[in-house]
């Protein structure tokens, strides 16, 4: 019997094992030194490392064109492991509002630990230069953006963050890698919640930070430490979800697409954000660093008022109310009340956010069922 932990049969199986062990038995003292040595890929302790896990990292690595990928128990922790690989006390580091609620949260602790944060708007990413200072170490963003699918120029960015030596890190959760890459217009990591759609059936939690070797080397040294390894039951749903990937971030971005048309036509839609219209204020950004389509999510404000939101979340039939994105099915909240009541109430509305604004996550569901959804619930509004 093979001694790989992956092969443990002598011939491959078509789907990754699922290796639960906490610990492993040593081949040898020699094994053990050339593990400790990182001159194999051997395991020891489920907290360093997993062939689970290890596995999809080395599926998800090439997806975003980068040498190496650190998977992590959930976007939040892939996050929050860059600050602290990466950040001092007395850096800087510049942050979009237009990013996940609770990175707002990371922001407290990280300013209790001396960073200093300047917050920016997307809209005004081409006037990051302002902001830049000579201790600015990160700049952190997320294009589109979440919820109203800002998109910022990432060449741009690299552009500025080179003037001062700072990194950059755009979070690619809403684009995916199926259309966009990062790293090839000059991010220096890419971050995922693969909660969402690398994963893709809201059964699963995890985070993905993909960049260089060296990146690798150093957020593995964290990932040990702080003991944000995924579960390998975990890293066997990721590897099931990315088989079927491209199929469904093509699938939920031609929905996207055709409900943002729909909806931009609606009189009771008085605003849309989808970078896929070409009346988006970012689809000629969008279109020179995004393929393949504009990603699976869109914001769109509904009538005059929250209740007329709620009126038209109640009566969709087929696009359910939950929070998350870029799973099978299609899912819709209203960012205020959700995913944004992690930010003081001044700030859940001070980047263009309104109460009325509803992110819908477009599912794989066949397109004319999502417009007649849609369609029927607007007449209630
Ligand atoms: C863009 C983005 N980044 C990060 C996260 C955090 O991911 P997780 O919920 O897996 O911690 C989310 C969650 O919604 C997200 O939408």
């Amino acid at each position: 019997m093979s001694t790989d932990p992956l092969t443990p049969y002598g011939n491959r199986p078509m789907v990754t094992p699922i290796v639960n062990a906490v610990n492993y038995e040593y081949g040898s003292f020699d094994v053990l030194r050339q593990i400790t040595d990182g001159q194999i890929d051997g395991y020891t302790y489920h907290r360093d490392d997993n062939p689970t896990v290890r596995e999809v990292e080395r599926q998800l690595a090439p997806m975003e064109g980068a040498e190496d990928a650190v998977v992590c128990t959930t976007g939040m922790a892939a996050c929050t492991m860059v600050f602290l690989t990466y950040l001092s006390a007395g850096d800087h580091l510049i942050l979009f509002h237009d990013i996940y609620g609770a990175n707002y949260k990371v922001s407290l602790i990280l300013e209790r630990m001396g960073v200093q944060i300047a917050w920016l708007d997307a809209d005004e990413s081409g006037g990051i230069a302002a902001h830049l200072r000579p201790n600015t170490k990160m700049i952190f963003c997320e294009t589109p953006s979440n919820p109203l699918c800002k998109v910022v120029d990432v060449a741009a960015l690299r552009a500025a963050a080179n003037t001062v030596s700072a990194m950059l890190v755009v979070d690619n959760t809403f684009a995916t890698p199926y259309h966009q890459r990062p790293l090839t217009l000059g991010a220096h990591l890419v971050v995922h919640s693969a909660t969402k759609a690398l994963g893709g059936h809201n059964d699963l939690m995890a985070g993905v930070i993909a960049g260089s070797k060296e990146d690798y080397n150093k957020l593995w040294f964290t990932r040990q430490a702080i003991g944000t390894t995924l579960d390998a039951y975990s890293a066997s749903l990721l590897e099931r979800g990315l088989k079927t990937f491209d199929l469904r971030a093509e699938k939920m971005s031609a929905n996207a697409q055709a409900m943002a048309e729909f909806l931009a036509r609606h009189p009771k839609i008085p605003r849309i954000c989808y970078p896929g219209l070409d009346s988006d204020p970012g689809h000629k950004i969008a279109r020179k660093q995004m393929t393949g389509g504009f990603g699976g999510v869109l914001a769109f404000d509904v009538g005059q008022d929250q209740e007329h939101a709620k009126t038209f979340i109640n009566g969709l039939n087929r696009i359910i109310h939950a929070v998350s994105l870029g799973a099978t099915e299609s899912l819709i909240c209203i960012p205020f009340l959700t995913t944004m009541l992690y930010l003081p109430p001044e700030r859940r509305t001070s980047f263009g956010v309104k109460t009325n604004t509803v992110r819908l996550s477009a599912g794989i569901d066949k397109t004319e069922l999502l417009i007649e959804d849609l369609e029927q619930a607007l007449k209630k509004v």
